[in-house]
């Protein structure tokens, strides 16, 4: 497990470019399955999440390679239906293969995913849509891990989401895409991460209408063909670095911010008192002040405030000159930060009951040892410490690299002190961060 040690203090000043969408290039990886054929993926992000999802292609057996950000898969040869157990505890978006394999082989073995640090994260509503699909669903094992899905033909259907969830509505999109008929999705979501698997789909000779809206129709085709496409930019890692300049202060151009992506987060940005200067994608944020408290801030799906972006806002309203409150409506479990926040000097109430966290801000933050307990919460701790007081190490840092390339490369452009650490030096700063307390 990496450490990442974060001297703060520094204000953050120069220029970056945003990399690459991990929501919108999972799905799509995903997806190349079904094409059988070469699908070229430019601007994929090099992170933990795609080598993984990478990995499972070449378990069913494509062929993969890189040149530089482009990924190429020749999925001609694929044969496999059977993804592990192992892959999906690793990583809850190997889910999506769900719905990729099924769509081409009628068939698929995929293990059940369990929860996860943030929630229970069940998959009823992926596994009841695909049953109005003519999927049949058996479980492998007496423990109910491994489900089985087949089917002698995939029947296009009308499918009523309850809530508009991410994945579901991904997979349904995958298996429908060679139906017989058309899939019609109600209340289906309307992410970014949607359209933009709709895109690539249609790009590959799929039939699809309404992405972006609720309502998704999807006319299944007989084939699809090879492809060229580009991924956006990543909106949660655009976001995550703006706020790390409201947080610590500075002056920084980011390019390629895919800004239509971003209005609410660049409007509850806007509400501290920072300036956002948008020039198509390229964006200037400069902070010079304490930031400003926001009243009440609430997680929604999109176009609301996205939850992957709850944790990084939280550490700017650690510092903020006010009382800001976060209603977190999406996952169960996502303030896992509040208690390393507090070991650096935040001063945040919590009430479980309303998953709902009350943040009176503080003037200063100063370092301590903290943990990444997911992906965003260890973003927001990196943040958190650029802008504290002092050294702050944040162990478990390995989940910030499912993420992001090189958190610690892209803010020590922008001047921050930073670095991963090795075993043996974690080691020594856990002993002197112990000493210290006793
Ligand atoms: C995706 C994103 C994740 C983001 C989330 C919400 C990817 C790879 N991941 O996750 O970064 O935080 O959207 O924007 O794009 N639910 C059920 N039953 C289901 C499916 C979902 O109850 O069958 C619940 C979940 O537990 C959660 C809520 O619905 O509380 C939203 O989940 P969903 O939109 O499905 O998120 P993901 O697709 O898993």
């Amino acid at each position: 497990m990496s450490s990442i040690e974060v001297i703060g203090g520094e204000q953050l000043k120069g220029e970056l470019k945003i990399q690459g969408s991990k929501n919108a290039a999972l799905p799509v990886i995903a997806a190349t399955i079904l094409n059988k054929g070469i699908s070229v993926l430019k601007n994929c992000p090099k992170i933990l999440d795609v080598f993984h999802m990478v990995q499972i292609l070449e378990d069913l057996g494509c062929a993969v390679s890189w040149d530089d950000n482009t990924l190429i898969v020749d999925s001609r040869q694929a044969s496999v239906t059977h993804v592990s157990e192992e892959s999906v505890r690793k990583m809850r978006s190997s889910i999506l293969y769900l719905g990729a394999v099924l769509g081409r082989f009628h068939e698929v073995t995929i293990a059940y995913p369990g929860g996860c640090s943030i929630g229970a994260r069940p998959i009823n509503y992926h596994l009841n849509a695909l049953k109005k699909l003519n999927v049949t669903q058996e479980f492998l094992d007496e423990d109910e891990k491994i489900i089985h899905c087949h089917t002698d033909r995939i029947r296009g259907n009308d499918i009523f989401l309850e809530f508009p969830s991410v994945g579901a509505t991904q997979n349904i999109i995958l298996t429908a895409v060679y139906a017989e008929g058309t899939t019609r999705i109600y209340n289906a979501a309307r992410e970014p991460e949607v359209v933009e698997l709709c895109n690539y789909l249609i790009e590959a000779g799929a039939r699809i209408c309404g992405k972006g809206t609720a309502f998704i129709e999807i006319e299944g085709v007989k084939r699809l063909h090879d492809v060229e496409y580009s991924l956006p930019s990543d909106r949660i890692v655009a976001g995550t670095y703006m706020a790390a300049v409201v947080t610590a202060g500075g002056n920084v151009v980011f390019n390629d911010v895919p800004v239509g992506h971003m209005e609410s987060t660049i409007r509850i940005l806007r509400k501290t008192g920072c300036l956002i200067d948008i020039d198509g994608s390229r964006v200037r944020v400069v902070a010079r002040r304490r930031p400003n408290p926001i009243e009440l801030i609430r997680t929604q799906p999109y176009p609301g405030f996205p939850t992957d972006m709850q944790s990084q806002l939280m550490s700017v309203l650690c510092k903020a000159d006010g009382v800001s409150a976060i209603h977190e409506q999406i996952f169960e479990y996502r303030f896992h930060n509040v208690n390393e926040l507090r070991k650096m000097g935040a001063r945040i109430e919590l009430d479980n009951e309303s998953n709902k966290a009350t943040i009176y801000g503080v003037k200063s933050l100063h370092g301590a040892l903290v943990k990444a307990h997911d992906l965003r919460g260890g973003a927001g701790l990196v943040i958190a410490g650029l802008a504290a007081e002092g050294t702050t190490v944040v162990t478990e840092a390995d989940s910030i690299e499912r993420g992001y390339e090189d958190i610690c490369r892209d803010f020590g452009v922008l001047g921050a002190k930073l670095r991963y650490c090795s075993d043996n030096e974690q080691y020594m700063m856990k002993r002197h961060a112990i000493d210290a307390v006793q």
